[in-house]
């Protein structure tokens, strides 16, 4: 007799990390009979793959559970069980907490404990006792979780090569969620990205949180920069784009910003956050560099790539941020001309050394701080994507557009690109002539007589 499939629910909040982390967490889950559903109410088990970077995240997550404890009531009700685990950062700085407060919830695992989860849940099912997993254990979990799942069509994928951060910025959770630095070893990194490739996989974002502080044991006993590591993937026949974020300006090497220039496979687009333009802010912040050095960092990046797409975090109202110190952020930015940007009121962390700062200002000022500064953020991407208007680029494909007949892709610079195409084009590169910007894509028109390139083939 067929065993019965089980279905797995997971519900993803925060940044890519944490997408990469629930792919993980689907496939070490599989060996053991689940398989995903989107609906919650169908789900034998619930993971809630969570984000504490800002405001009121513990709270959100118990609002959520709210939720989830009304659907696991009512499966109840008809005889079904549901477990419910709580991962990701969330579950990290609660901890036993969640399961105090959250009759709801069977299993509580940290980020650096995934490949622990199909054990857990195995257990929990056996005892129906509920257990709590937030140590950093030594073992590596990457070498303890399973390979990456074949047969799922996909074309752009997510690595994380290293987690965890050193930096220490005054403001943020991630020293103490995801802990200190650990890089993925390359030969690990390399197997990844080719098992990858040979599913159908052409573009390979690499992940970290503070992903150019790579220093990974290379198999020649040295230790490899995020440069090397890149210039290795670039070597994957496959692989016709790489990428990575998230970057620390002092962690920005020559290698590195050479490569820009270098390595054709490498796509002209950096997410190099500099969260303030005033030095008093930044250096209260403990962010390592100045304004200036930010803005000398970027000429050296612009010389090395020309065309290169910036695009950056910023953080508005921080203690003691003055109507001067925002006037300097904006100003930064007027400079800069940011393709994208990614903006946030400061939000005060527990047990980071900002939030017991004085000078907190207030949430109306934050308000009226974020509304100007995305307002201009949002003419400077227009401005970078109506720069494209009348250049041919080369698009990879991504999917079926909304419109019947449409096909979505990614310029090099990581816009979105809607353009009239076949379906067999999905997985491949051609070049658009790019006709129009709109708010959030470009739409474009394939190179007339145009003929796609073979596939190259996976070396695995
Ligand atoms: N308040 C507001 N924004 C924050 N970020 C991190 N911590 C905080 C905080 N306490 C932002 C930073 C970071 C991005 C991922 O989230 O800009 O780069
Ligand atoms: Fe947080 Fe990034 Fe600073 Fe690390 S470098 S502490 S992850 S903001």
């Amino acid at each position: 007799m067929a065993r019965r499939l089980k279905k797995l629910h997971i519900k993803t909040f925060g940044c890519q990390m944490n997408a990469y982390d629930s792919e993980r967490m689907a496939e070490a889950l599989q060996p053991a009979g689940y398989e995903l559903t989107k609906s919650l109410g169908d789900a034998d088990l619930v993971i809630l793959n969570t984000c504490h970077i800002r405001e009121k995240a513990a709270e959100k997550v118990y609002s959520e559970l709210g939720r989830v404890r009304l659907t696991k009531e009512a499966r109840k009700a008809h005889g079904h069980d549901q477990m419910v685990a709580v991962a990701g950062c969330v579950a990290q700085a609660e901890g036993h907490e969640l399961i105090a407060r959250a009759p709801v919830v069977d299993i509580v695992v940290g980020p650096q404990s995934l490949h622990r989860l199909a054990d857990l849940v195995a257990e929990a099912q056996s005892t129906g006792e509920r257990s709590v997993e937030t140590e950093f254990p030594a073992e590596d979990k990457f070498a303890a979780l399973p390979p990456r799942a074949q047969g799922k069509r996909q074309v752009s994928a997510f690595v994380t090569v290293q987690e965890g951060c050193d930096k220490f910025c005054t403001f943020c959770v991630v020293p103490y969620t995801r802990g200190a630095e650990y890089s993925r070893k390359p030969a690990e990194i390399v197997a990844e990205v080719e098992r990858l490739a040979a599913r159908g996989v052409r573009e390979i974002t690499l992940l970290g949180q503070n992903v150019n502080a790579y220093h990974g044991d290379g198999p020649d006993r040295a230790a490899w920069s995020l440069a090397r590591l890149l210039q290795r993937l670039a070597e994957i026949p496959a692989i016709e784009r790489l990428r990575f974020t998230t970057s620390h300006p002092h962690d920005m090497d020559d290698d590195l910003i050479a490569l820009f220039g270098d390595e054709p496979k490498l796509m002209p687009y950096l997410h190099l956050p500099f969260q303030a333009g005033s030095d008093r802010i930044l250096a209260a912040m403990n962010r390592k560099h100045t304004a200036a050095d930010y803005e000398a960092l970027i000429e050296q990046i612009r010389a090395a790539r020309p065309d290169i797409a910036l695009s950056t975090d910023i953080i508005v109202g921080f203690p003691g941020e003055t109507d001067t110190d925002f006037e300097a952020t904006l100003s930064l930015v007027r400079r800069v001309r940011f393709a994208q940007a990614f903006s946030f009121k400061y939000s005060a962390r527990p047990g980071t050394p900002a939030a017991d700062l004085d000078g907190q200002v207030p949430d109306s000022v934050k308000k009226e701080r974020l509304a100007v500064l995305q307002t201009l953020l949002e003419d400077s991407r227009h401005d970078f994507d109506r720069a494209t208007v009348g250049r041919r680029l080369p698009v990879l494909f991504e999917g079926k557009g909304r419109k019947t007949g449409q096909i979505t892709g990614r310029s090099p610079y990581l816009q979105a690109v809607h353009v009239e195409g076949p379906d067999a084009l999905i997985g491949y590169i051609a070049e658009v002539d790019i006709s129009a910007a709109g708010p959030n894509s470009l739409t474009g028109v394939m190179k007339s007589g145009f003929e796609w390139r073979e596939p190259v083939q996976a070396a695995v």
